[in-house]
C-alpha cells in the first residue's frame, strides 16, 4: 500500500496535491511519500522480529539524505557500495556498527575510509580483496571484520542485467571455493572472519531462489562451524521485487521473512538483510508535463519533459512503470502511445505502445514506482540539469534537493589552453 491516491479526482501524495508541487517547483520532479518510506520500512523489519537481525536498506536504490536521515532515524543500518555512499551515511551520523560494505571494486582509498569508520563488515569478493584488505588493515594497526560473498549458482529469474547469484555473473566467490578462501582468511593477521554475505539479483518475484540460495549457504556455515570456523552474521543481501503492474506482485515480505526463516530455522546467527527497492520503490514517483502530442504514421507520441536521463529503467531495462494523469477527467479517449522524453535517442521512453488516457499539452502526468533507482540511476546525459526531489509528510512538502541549474553542470569544467 501506498499514499498516492486520487482525492477528487487530483492525484495526491499523502494530503499534498502533485499540482500543487508543480506549480512550486516546476517539473521533473521526484516526489517520495514519507508515510509509506517509513511503513515499508516498518513492515519489512517487523517481518524479522522473532530473530536477531539488521536491516541494511541498500544505499543504491535511493541515496537521498532525506531517506537515509528518515530511515536511520527508525533504526536502519546501511549497505554501501562506494566511498560516495559512505560518506552519505557518514552525514546523516550513522555509526558504523551499522553499515556493510559490498561491490566488487572495492579501492584502497575506500577500504581505508571504511576501516576508519569502523564499519561492521566487508563483503568480500575476492581473493585480491581479501589480501588488499588485510594489508591495508595491517598498515593501519587494525583488523579488519570481513564476510565473503558467496556466489551460490541459483538463477533469481530476473532481468539479465540485475542478476548476480550466477555462476557466469561478476560476483562473489564460487561456492564451490568458499571454504578454501574462508580457511585462509582464518590465517590471515589483519582481518576476521565474521560473516558470510549473499545476493542473488534484484526485482525477485518469487521465493524459490531466496530459498536455494539460502540452503546453499547454511549448508556452508555448517561446514565452516566443523572446521572451527564460527560466523555471527549471515548477509543474505536484498532483492524482494515489487509490484510495477499488477501482473506480477511478488511474495509480501512477512511471506519472505517465513520463508527464509523456516530455512534457517536452527541456525544460530544474526541475520543481515540488505532490502533497497521494497523500501523505497513504491514511495516515490516522477511528475512530469506533457509538452507536445505528435502522431506518428503508426502511433501517437506523448513528449514529456522527463526523459531517460531522469529515468533510466525503462530504456535500459525495458522496465514497466505505470503511467497516470495527474488530473483525473472520466471524459477522455484511451489511446495507443509511447510516452517518450526529449533526449536524441530512440531508447528514451518512459513507456511505449501503452493504452492511456489522451492527454493534452501542458498536462501533468505521474510515473509511478520510480522510487528506487530513479534519481539515484539519472544523468546529466544533454546537458539536462538533474530533477528536484520533493518529500511529502502529510499536508507539508519540502524540497530536499533543488533542481540542478545548467550552471551547476558546468561549473567544473575549464577551457583547455
Ligand atoms: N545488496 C546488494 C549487494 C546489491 O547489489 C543490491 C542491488 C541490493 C542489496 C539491493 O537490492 P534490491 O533490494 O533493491 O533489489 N538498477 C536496477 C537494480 C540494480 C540492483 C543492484 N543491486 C533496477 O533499476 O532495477
Amino acid at each position: 500500500m501506498d499514499h498516492f491516491r486520487y482525492q477528487d479526482n487530483r492525484l495526491h501524495c499523502e494530503q499534498v496535491p502533485l499540482d500543487q508541487i508543480a506549480a512550486s517547483v516546476g517539473t521533473p520532479f521526484y516526489c517520495y511519500s514519507r508515510a509509506t518510506l517509513e511503513r515499508h520500512f516498518d513492515i519489512f523489519r517487523n517481518a524479522f522480529a522473532a530473530v536477531d537481525h539488521l536491516i541494511c536498506y541498500s544505499v543504491k536504490a535511493n541515496s537521498s539524505l532525506a531517506i537515509l536521515d528518515l530511515l536511520a532515524r527508525r533504526g536502519s543500518g546501511f549497505d554501501i557500495v562506494s566511498g560516495g555512499e559512505l560518506e552519505r551515511v557518514k552525514r546523516i551520523d550513522c555509526p558504523g556498527n551499522r553499515v556493510v560494505y559490498s561491490g566488487v571494486g572495492k579501492s584502497a582509498a575506500e577500504i581505508q575510509a571504511a576501516l576508519d569508520h569502523d564499519i561492521l563488515m566487508f563483503n568480500v569478493e575476492s581473493h585480491g580483496e581479501l589480501l588488499r584488505i588485510n594489508h591495508l588493515a595491517g598498515r593501519m594497526g587494525r583488523r579488519a571484520p570481513i564476510a565473503l560473498r558467496i556466489n551460490p549458482d541459483v538463477d533469481p529469474a530476473t532481468h539479465p542485467y540485475i542478476s548476480t547469484g550466477l555462476r557466469r555473473n561478476k560476483f562473489g566467490i564460487p561456492h564451490t571455493r568458499a571454504l578454501e578462501l574462508y580457511r585462509l582468511a582464518a590465517t590471515l593477521e589483519h582481518v576476521t572472519p565474521i560473516g558470510l554475505d549473499c545476493h542473488i539479483g534484484s526485482q525477485l518475484t518469487t521465493l524459490e531462489p531466496f530459498v536455494d540460495a539460502l540452503k546453499r549457504v547454511k549448508h556452508l556455515i555448517t561446514e565452516l562451524r566443523h572446521v572451527g570456523i564460527s560466523l555471527k552474521y549471515l548477509d543474505l543481501g536484498g532483492g524482494l521485487g515489487i509490484p510495477y503492474d499488477a501482473q506480477q506482485i511478488p511474495p509480501h515480505p512477512e511471506r519472505y521473512a517465513q520463508a527464509l526463516l523456516n530455512e534457517l530455522d536452527g541456525l544460530d546467527i544474526t541475520l543481515i538483510l540488505e532490502p533497497g527497492r521494497v523500501i523505497v520503490g513504491n514511495a516515490g514517483i516522477l511528475v512530469a508535463s506533457v509538452e507536445y502530442i505528435k502522431d506518428g504514421e503508426e502511433k501517437r507520441f506523448i513528449i514529456t519533459d522527463a526523459g531517460m536521463n531522469d529515468l533510466l529503467r525503462p530504456a535500459l531495462y525495458d522496465a514497466h512503470h505505470t503511467i497516470l494523469p495527474v488530473m483525473r477527467r472520466f471524459d477522455r479517449e484511451e489511446i495507443l502511445a509511447d510516452v517518450v522524453g526529449p533526449i536524441c535517442e530512440t531508447g528514451d521512453f518512459l513507456a511505449k505502445d501503452r493504452i492511456l488516457p489522451e492527454f493534452n499539452p501542458g498536462e501533468l502526468l505521474a510515473v509511478r514506482s520510480a522510487g528506487a533507482y530513479g534519481f539515484s540511476m539519472s544523468s546529466n546525459y544533454n546537458t539536462r540539469p538533474r530533477a528536484a526531489e520533493v518529500m511529502v509528510s502529510e499536508d507539508r512538502f519540502t524540497v530536499v534537493r533543488p533542481r540542478e541549474t545548467i550552471q551547476q553542470l558546468m561549473e567544473h569544467e575549464i577551457l583547455f589552453s
